[in-house]
């Protein structure tokens, strides 16, 4: 088992070249879509946000900042809060040695809806996490400042989820300043709870996401609500060379109260599970585990739980979408066997599958109606021997396979970070999941599954700036379908389609998206869910037959006049990745490859025109969907050599415009006859090289024809890289290794330097050193990073699933993590001083190559 999975995962390396997922059809640049931009200048990393949708208010949460805004119009304030940290926390954070400028600041991380009038807010506040009611009346804080431990990460980089139920937040963060103390906990009056501090329980987890089921109203087993939460934790149940990484899904119930003395204050519903999201026949894992939404409609039977995963060694750029069904989970949670650790020649574990017996009522499970009658009416009265079991096997044996047993959608060369999900029906009553996946690069990609696999509809560059998009919302209310998404610069409103980009029939038709549909008599593409009614005559067709169109052909051409020997321009661009453009001379098809023509992104070059050149030109976009072929003539020229002889010297002006580009820069040629060809040339290349089509048209064409292989399309840049990775891979890998060598040669020369190592080194720092009277150590900011690389974030004890305990002497010349401007090295009375301090700063030093856990 150990050994398919670290197989699996050193295949990736061997998959370079695999080709994957299909091409977005359509392609939108940040310019060429209409978007609406929040931000602020001064204000950065928007990355927390809640939608009111029945009030129609995006909350913004960004550093030191919380803002109300118009979902309608995010463009549009109405509100501002500043929320910042006070001096005196900042210089205590500084003195900890945390950047001042930008990690002791206040990080809104939990912006969440309390009741009608309060929202419950929590921000990293310099190290020290703090939480507050927001009055949405006055837009004011109460200043009730609660400790935020537990509920808000205190590191701003550390990963956190939380989601509010009847008013009780439940959140998945870090507990300490380090962020090596992980919790999934209840903020709670009556009952708060929280997880075991264990490894078992949750070893350096990733949290993404978390969200409550609700039981079904209606059943008479009154079953109770759950709340799930989905992170990537490093595995216990493997064995592997590194850290492996699996991707989980745990689950809580609300009616838990915790134990009366085995798990008191304590989860005593806390179960997790693996996700399982593999190709299984390539030998893929994808184990990260980036973003979850649960789709819940009341048009499904069951929610759906979507998430996007990437690889744990993602060389080439892979991302999955699975999807599970909720059944499938609760199956696991309910009916599965669970694991267990066993002990193996001395003080080795392992975990296996538990086969003995099974304590009753079942451990883990929620309390129902059935529990009840057999008097455990809440989680106080369960037996200890049931509470034991859970707390010793929190861990399922079974795994939570994804519909399908795949993928929904794999794609390479991207990193999908966030998922949202729409529900659409079509005009011919089908109804289809709309998945918006964001990327690190600032793009969306929107997709459905039809037929034959999965079809992008379009890729939209949401920012400019191709940064990751940190967080993605989607409201569905009706007529006010938008998607909110946020990153470190701003936040972008887009909306679910843009369908009046689509100007033909077989345009609107063809980009197969279930929002669009072409009306005849107006002749344009519309939102459907954005009509009042809708008729029967408006074609749409998922499958992407667009045969019922009857869109006028194109009778306007444009003409141009050449002289001999010069170049010609005929400019054409269609935006279809998924079509073919072919040029027609005379009503021939022609051929591009000859070296006379040069077929670029937008246009085509004719190179030496002469007489026989002068002639109709017709540019069509070909798209072939399922076997059927549809083309369009997107343009059409006219060429006419020039009459007039006797000019000599001249520019030559052949430029071709199709409607509505007529700002584009045109190609100018001066010529002279006979030498003409030469200096044409030259002026041409610029252009040329800017815009060229590395990839032969011919080939193209003949990959379209076979359905399953639509992913050759992918544009221009792809080939080529992946080539590169091909060849240079093994030289990438050796660089890589030399760079890291001497990095690591050079940390420990300046370690042995400062005198942070130890031994043999002090000698021969004294022996370099000598002569040389060294003044005191000077903590410069540059130092303390220095150091910070080599403490191991969450390598504090968790041996017994103990509290960690206070750092202990390393026998080190300096501590160097709680090391600031004042504390002189080697003063242990002013070292405690700062240990004493408000925060629990747990000291340990730990070098990059001794963690040995989970080896
Ligand atoms: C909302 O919650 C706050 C804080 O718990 C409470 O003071 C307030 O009365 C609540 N308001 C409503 C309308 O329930
Ligand atoms: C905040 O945004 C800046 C860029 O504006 C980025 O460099 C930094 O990493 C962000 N910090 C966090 C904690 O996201
Ligand atoms: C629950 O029962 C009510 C009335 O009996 C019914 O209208 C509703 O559709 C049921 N809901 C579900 C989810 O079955
Ligand atoms: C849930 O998924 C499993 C596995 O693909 C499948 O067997 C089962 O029928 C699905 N259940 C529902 C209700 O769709
Ligand atoms: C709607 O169109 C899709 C795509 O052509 C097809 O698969 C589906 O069967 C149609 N649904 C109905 C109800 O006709
Ligand atoms: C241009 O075309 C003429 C014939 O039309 C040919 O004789 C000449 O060699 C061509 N020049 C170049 C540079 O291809």
């Amino acid at each position: 088992m150990a050994l398919g999975v670290l197989c699996a995962v050193w295949g990736l390396l061997v998959e370079v070249a695999v080709a994957f997922g299909p091409v977005p059809r359509i392609t939108w640049e940040h310019r060429e879509v209409q978007l609406i931009h929040f931000h602020e200048s001064e204000v950065s990393n928007y990355s927390t946000l809640l939608l009111s949708e029945d009030k129609d208010v995006l909350y913004v949460g960004a550093r030191e900042v919380i803002f109300a805004l118009n979902s309608v119009n995010i463009a549009e304030k109405q509100h501002e809060l500043h929320w910042k940290v006070t001096e005196d926390k900042r210089t205590k954070c500084a003195v900890k040695g945390k950047s001042e400028q930008t990690e002791c600041r206040n990080y809104v991380r939990v912006l969440q809806q309390l009741n009608e009038t309060f929202l419950y807010v929590c921000g990293t506040n310099a190290f020290q996490p703090t939480c507050d009611y927001l009055n949405l009346i006055s837009f004011e804080l109460g200043g009730k400042n609660e400790d935020g431990k537990g509920r808000c990460p205190f590191d701003p980089a550390q990963s956190y989820t939380s989601v509010m139920v009847d008013e009780e937040l439940y959140s998945g963060t870090s507990y300490n300043f380090l962020g090596s103390e992980p919790i999934i906990s209840r903020n709670s009056h009556q009952s708060p709870l929280r997880t075991e501090y264990a490894i078992p329980w949750l070893n350096e987890p990733n949290f993404v996401f978390a969200d409550v089921i609700r039981a079904d109203q209606n059943s008479t087993d009154g079953e109770d609500d759950k709340i799930y939460f989905f992170f990537t934790e490093v595995s216990v149940e493997y064995e592997f060379v590194g850290k492996l990484m699996i991707p989980r899904i745990a689950r809580v119930c609300k009616r838990d109260q915790g134990g009366l003395r085995t798990l008191q204050k304590k989860w005593t519903s806390f179960l997790k599970a693996r996700l399982i999201c593999t190709i299984p026949d390539k030998n893929l894992i994808f184990n990260i585990i980036n973003d979850v939404f649960i789709l819940k409609s009341p048009s499904l039977k069951e929610p759906v739980i979507y998430g996007v995963f990437t690889p744990q060694l993602n060389n080439v750029g892979l991302s999955a979408v699975c999807a599970y069904n909720l059944s499938t989970v609760e199956e696991v949670f309910s009916k599965g066997k669970y694991m267990q650790s066993a002990t193996v020649e001395q003080s080795h574990t392992k975990w296996v599958r538990y086969n003995g017996e099974i304590p009753t009522p079942r451990p883990g499970a929620c309390i129902n109606n059935k529990a009840g009658a057999s008097s455990y009416m809440s989680s106080l009265n369960l037996p200890d021997k049931t509470l034991q079991f859970v707390k010793d096997h929190p861990l399922m044996d079974d795994s939570v396979t994804p519909m399908g047993d795949r993928p929904r959608l794999v794609k390479r060369d991207v990193k999908y970070t966030q998922i949202v999900v729409d529900r659409v029906r079509a005009l011919n009553g089908t109804i289809y999941d709309v998945m918006f996946i964001s990327t690190d690069q600032g793009a969306l990609h929107k997709a459905i599954s039809c037929e034959n696999g999965m079809h992008i509809i379009e890729e939209t560059q949401l920012f400019p700036n191709f940064e990751p998009v940190q967080t993605l919302l989607l409201s569905s209310r009706k007529g006010k379908r938008y998607l909110y998404a946020g990153s470190n610069s701003g936040v972008v409103q887009s909306p679910v389609a843009f369908c009046d980009k689509y100007t033909t029939c077989v345009d609107c038709v063809l980009a197969r998206d279930p929002y669009c549909a072409w009306k005849p008599l107006e002749a344009s593409c519309v939102d459907i869910l954005k009509e009042s009614e809708i008729e029967r005559n408006w074609i749409q067709n998922i499958g992407g037959d667009a045969s019922s169109c009857s869109d006028k052909v194109r009778e306007n051409s444009l003409q141009h006049t050449f002289k001999h020997g010069s170049t010609a321009e005929l400019k054409c661009s269609q935006k279809s990745n998924l079509a073919q453009v072919v040029w027609k001379f005379k009503d021939d098809v022609l051929k591009v490859e000859s070296p006379k023509y040069r077929l670029l992104e937008k246009a085509l070059l004719i190179f030496n025109l002469s007489e026989g050149d002068s002639g109709v030109y017709q540019c069509l976009s070909e798209e072939k969907v399922k076997n059927k072929k549809f083309s369009q003539v997107l343009a059409k020229h006219v060429l006419e050599l020039k009459k007039i002889q006797h000019t000599t010297v001249g520019p030559t002006v052949v430029a071709a415009t199709t409607e509505g580009n007529s700002d584009v820069p045109k190609v100018s040629a001066v010529s002279t006859e006979g030498s003409a060809a030469q200096t044409s040339t030259t002026q041409i290349m610029p252009v040329t090289t800017a815009r060229i089509i590395t990839k032969p048209v011919g080939p193209v064409l003949t990959s379209a024809a076979s359905n399953t292989e639509i992913f050759n399309l992918i544009p221009d840049a792809v080939p080529e890289k992946t080539m590169f990775l091909k060849s240079n891979d093994n030289f990438l890998l050796m660089f890589l290794f030399l760079f890291f060598f001497i990095l690591f040669l050079c940390l420990l020369s300046y370690n042995c330097y400062k005198g942070y190592l130890p031994g043999q080194c002090l000698k021969f720092r004294s022996v370099m050193l000598l002569g040389k009277k060294k003044t005191k150590s000077d903590f410069s900011d540059c130092e303390q990073s220095v150091k910070e690389t080599l403490v191991e974030q969450g390598s504090v004890s968790h041996q017994n699933g103990e509290q960690p305990k206070p750092a202990h002497d390393t026998g080190y010349e300096t501590e160097p993590d709680c090391g600031n401007g004042q504390v002189q090295p080697g003063d242990p009375q002013a070292f405690r001083e700062v240990k004493g301090k408000p925060f629990d700063v747990k000291c340990e030093l730990k070098y990059a190559d001794s963690d040995a856990e989970g080896d």
